[in-house]
């Protein structure tokens, strides 16, 4: 199977990122992933690109007067890279509508719960696993799906469920879940990549 190219946008720590280069060293994945773009200079995962060679490309929206600058970097970035999938791990800023529409089907994201419950904007991180408890949900996940215009609204492709134990802490749950998110994500990247 010929190699494919992923290009990864994520803002923070970058542990799905990992979790994806590490499935692409080990050949479990038929892909080499070419570049990070960060909307954040702090981010772990730009770290961990430059610890591994791999190209980094810091791009945020805020450095641009409006939308149509943004756009016009994230596709000169994209055009270069030649990604046949691009994959957001952790990454907060919303993609451009005329990303989405150039990439169609070609978007992925990971979200730390079982959409369509806790989606939408505003629910990432911490505040989603906070919620699941409150609400005394007995189970929570992560999901898989392609982006579309909306946050969180793309066609699921793949969710993995777990419990949420009585004396579970937001904190606890997420690190339950970000487990799964790691084998998740590479098998859903795999899988689309070798059926595409
Ligand atoms: C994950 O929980 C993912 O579901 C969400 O952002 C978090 C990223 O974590 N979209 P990491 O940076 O990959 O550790």
């Amino acid at each position: 199977m010929k190699t494919k190219n992923i290009v990864v946008f994520a803002s923070g720590t970058g542990s799905n990122f990992k979790a994806l280069h590490q499935a692409a060293l080990k050949r479990e994945i038929p892909a080499r992933i070419t570049a990070l773009i960060s909307d954040n200079p702090d981010a772990g995962a730009l770290r961990y690109a430059r610890e591994h060679g791999i190209r980094e490309h810091i791009v945020s929206p805020t450095d641009y007067e409006d939308s149509t600058g943004y756009v016009q970097k994230l596709r000169e970035i994209l055009g270069s890279e030649s990604p046949d999938l691009i994959v957001l791990a952790g990454y907060l800023k919303k993609i451009p509508n005329e990303i989405v529409d150039l990439y169609k089907r070609r978007i992925i994201n990971i979200h730390p719960a079982l959409l369509p419950k806790y989606g939408g904007k505003g629910w990432y991180g911490m505040r989603v696993h906070r919620a699941v408890i409150e609400n005394g949900d007995q189970e929570s996940g992560c999901t898989v799906h392609y982006v579309t215009r909306v946050y969180d609204e793309g066609p699921v492709i793949a969710q993995v469920k777990v419990p949420v134990r009585k004396d579970d802490t937001a904190e606890t749950l997420a690190a339950r879940v970000l487990k799964q998110e790691h084998l998740l994500y590479p098998k859903v990247v795999r899988f689309l990549l070798s059926h595409s």
